[in-house]
Order: C-alpha cells, then sequence, then structure tokens
C-alpha cells in the first residue's frame, strides 16, 4: 500500500503513521522535508504582489504607530522603504492562486483530502519579525523557504483562552512555551488546530503556511439548513394530526418536542442533499470573481483541444468529486452536477491532472456526457486554456 512507503516530507514516516499519531493530534519537526528548497518567489516579488488590488495582504509591525499594529494592503510602492529595519512581517494570502509553481507545492500532501487544504499563505519577515503568540483553528504545515525563523510552540487554546486587546491579530495574552527549534529552509514544523506557536525572524526570512479548511459546527448547521430549506415547500409544517386532548394548555409536553425531532432528522438525514451542500460548499472559491469563463461553444472547444490547445485547472478553482446511488456528483468551484458512473475516470483526471489535452482527454471527446462536462468547467471558468 502506498500509505505505507515512508515519506520525506514527513520526515521518513509513513502517511498512514503520521495521519495516525500526528494529524490534528500533535506537532511534528521535520527537517529537510523539502531538502535544499528553493522559494520559486523572491521577498520582493512577494512584495511586489502586496501592492495589487485584487491580492489580500497584511502587513504586522510590532512597534509601529500602536504596539502590534496591522495594516491590510494593498500596499503603496513606498511602503517598503519607510519600513523600520527590525520587527515587521508581511503575509501574503492565496499566493498558490496567483504562482503556479508555488500551487505545485500541494502535490507534496496528497495523503490527505485536497478539500481540505485552503491555501498557501506566504509571510515575509525582517529581522526579529513576527506575528505574535497565537493560535489557529485549523492544521497547518509550516515550511520554511528562505533565511532562519525560530519557532516556540506552547499549550493547547481555544475561545476561552486570553487574548490581548489588538482587535483582530489574536495575540495570546499568557504564552506557556514548551520546546523551540530554528528552522532552515526546507525545514518544516507540522502543528495542529489551537496549538499555541509563536514564530521570530532569526534572519530576514520568508515561511510558507500550507493551510487547511475545517468548517465550525455553526457554519455546517447555519449553511446547510439554508441550502435544505430552499427545497422545503412552506405548506409544510410543524403537524400534529391525532393529538391527545392537553393536560395543561400552557405545557409544551415531551410529544411535541418528538414530532419536531423526527421533522427535523427527516430531512437532516438526507444523505444525498448533505454530500450536495458539503461538496459545493467546501469547493466555494476563497474569490469567486476569479472563476468567470468565457462564451465558448462544443465546435470552438473541440477545434481548440484538436489545434494542441492546452486546458488547466484554474488556480482559483476547487474541484471534488464523489458517488451517489444514482451515478457520480462532480463539485466544482460551488456548483454540483450529478453525471453517469461511466465518467468515473474522466472525473478523476478533470480533478487531479496538470493538464488536459486531445490525448488524455481524447476518448472522453468522443463521449456526448464527456464532451459536454468539459464544455460546461470552462464556460463556469473552473477550467481554462493554458497560455501559450
Ligand atoms: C508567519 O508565517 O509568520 C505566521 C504563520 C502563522 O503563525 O500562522
Ligand atoms: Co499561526
Amino acid at each position: 500500500m502506498t500509505s505505507d512507503i515512508p515519506l520525506q516530507i514527513l520526515g521518513g514516516i509513513s502517511a498512514r503513521e503520521f495521519l495516525r499519531d500526528y494529524w490534528q493530534k500533535k506537532p511534528l519537526l521535520i527537517r529537510q522535508a523539502i531538502p535544499s528548497f528553493e522559494s520559486p518567489i523572491s521577498p520582493d516579488e512577494l512584495a511586489g504582489l502586496s501592492l495589487e488590488e485584487e491580492v489580500e495582504s497584511r502587513l504586522i509591525v510590532e512597534h509601529g504607530d500602536s504596539p502590534w499594529e496591522l495594516r491590510r494592503g494593498p500596499f503603496a510602492e513606498d511602503t517598503y522603504q519607510n519600513l523600520p529595519e527590525r520587527d515587521w512581517t508581511l503575509l501574503v494570502q492565496a499566493v498558490d492562486q496567483l504562482v503556479p509553481e508555488v500551487a505545485e507545492l500541494a502535490e507534496h500532501f496528497r495523503f490527505l483530502p485536497n478539500w481540505r487544504i485552503d491555501d498557501i499563505m506566504i509571510s515575509f519577515a525582517a529581522p526579529g519579525g513576527g506575528v505574535g503568540p497565537h493560535f489557529d483553528n485549523y492544521d497547518v504545515f509550516l515550511l520554511q523557504a528562505h533565511g532562519r525563523r525560530r519557532w516556540r510552540i506552547g499549550q493547547m487554546c481555544d475561545s476561552e483562552s486570553q487574548l490581548l486587546e489588538h482587535g483582530d491579530l489574536r495575540i495570546l495574552a499568557d504564552f506557556q512555551g514548551t520546546d523551540e527549534w530554528v528552522l532552515e529552509p526546507g525545514d518544516m514544523l507540522y502543528l495542529p488546530p489551537r496549538l499555541a506557536h509563536f514564530g521570530t525572524a532569526e534572519d530576514a526570512c520568508m515561511t510558507y503556511s500550507v493551510g487547511f479548511r475545517a468548517p465550525s459546527a455553526a457554519e455546517v448547521l447555519t449553511h446547510f439548513t439554508d441550502f435544505l430549506a430552499q427545497f422545503l415547500p412552506d405548506e409544510e409544517r410543524y403537524s400534529d394530526a391525532d393529538l391527545l386532548p392537553a393536560e395543561d394548555p400552557y405545557q409544551i409536553q415531551s410529544d411535541a418536542l418528538e414530532r419536531l425531532r423526527s421533522m427535523l432528522n427527516e430531512h437532516m438525514g438526507d444523505e444525498r442533499l448533505l454530500l450536495t451542500w458539503f461538496g459545493q460548499f467546501m469547493t466555494e472559491p476563497r474569490y469567486p470573481e476569479r472563476v468567470q469563463g468565457p462564451e465558448i461553444d462544443e465546435k470552438q472547444l473541440l477545434d481548440a483541444l484538436a489545434d494542441g490547445a492546452i486546458l488547466v485547472r484554474n488556480l482559483s478553482a476547487r474541484l471534488a468529486w464523489s458517488e451517489i446511488d444514482l451515478g457520480l456528483l462532480l463539485f466544482a468551484s460551488g456548483q454540483s452536477r450529478l453525471l453517469p458512473a461511466h465518467l468515473k475516470e474522466l472525473l478523476k483526471l478533470l480533478c487531479s491532472a496538470d493538464a488536459l489535452h486531445s490525448d488524455n482527454l481524447g476518448p472522453w471527446l468522443n463521449d456526448e456526457d464527456g464532451r459536454n462536462l468539459v464544455l460546461q468547467l470552462v464556460k463556469q471558468g473552473s477550467l481554462e486554456f493554458a497560455d501559450e
């Protein structure tokens, strides 16, 4: 089984061991997870991204206009000339959606469901820079990309943990350090959700955070019930045929709760709707405006492919698939599509392939369902033509 092979990215343990002993449970320091790793993007290029309108970026200046001053991008050209020598950090979100070579790093994490990956954030810190002791509600792999960073880890936290008053920075008032390491380029630290951590740049350094996503119970309930409610007619109501005479008309009796419970169970237990909602929710793009396709018809698509055009996944799109009794479900950037079972290998190809072209799509283009699916994904913007 491939899951039992020792992996360099996990420091020589297998995916199975990692998932059993560390994932969601405890931290793991991995020296040279990616040996001689070189960042595909330089600090200057990262700073360049933070000037762009559509890029989400933040600057944290430890001794700025206020302690732990948080500034939000896009930043002006001269921002970086006016920063102090030390103690600031630039954070740029979702660089994997902007730089294909950064997106490729996700290939190292194929032992986890792809739909659990959120984005790859990249930070650049001047010496001494950091974002303060904090915890996150999600798993993260912190890959050192350039320079050295000292990571300290501490206690497990939760929403009761005391924070300093710094607006949305969520800095812990009390950090109880347990371990610390200096990470060099290629080293990586895995942290489970809610573990306190505190990184400081030993020298000017760059760190990649491969972050994961897990909806909160509150989100699941509110979003799923909103989704369900669209399918429920107004006349479907609390009903109590065969009601027994009330002993006390002011009392809500347990039979009323039973009726409510069965009404809830009937809908909440609908597996197909639950799966449809979940697939749509987990593939919703972080920046929906980046997933917009062209007007194109079948003939134009087929001609382009016949001419050697290459389709790639839009870096901002998310794809996942699932199997149900009726066939297959493909989830693409927040939409779902019910498809016949014979398209299974095509769905796998669409989700995983780096590039789609007449060679690997070949036979599927002769299949009406297959052809139509590729066309719909191009029109939706989940697949796009690679730049020549
Ligand atoms: C950083 O890269 O500086 C911050 C990453 C984190 O602690 O979540
Ligand atoms: Co963090």
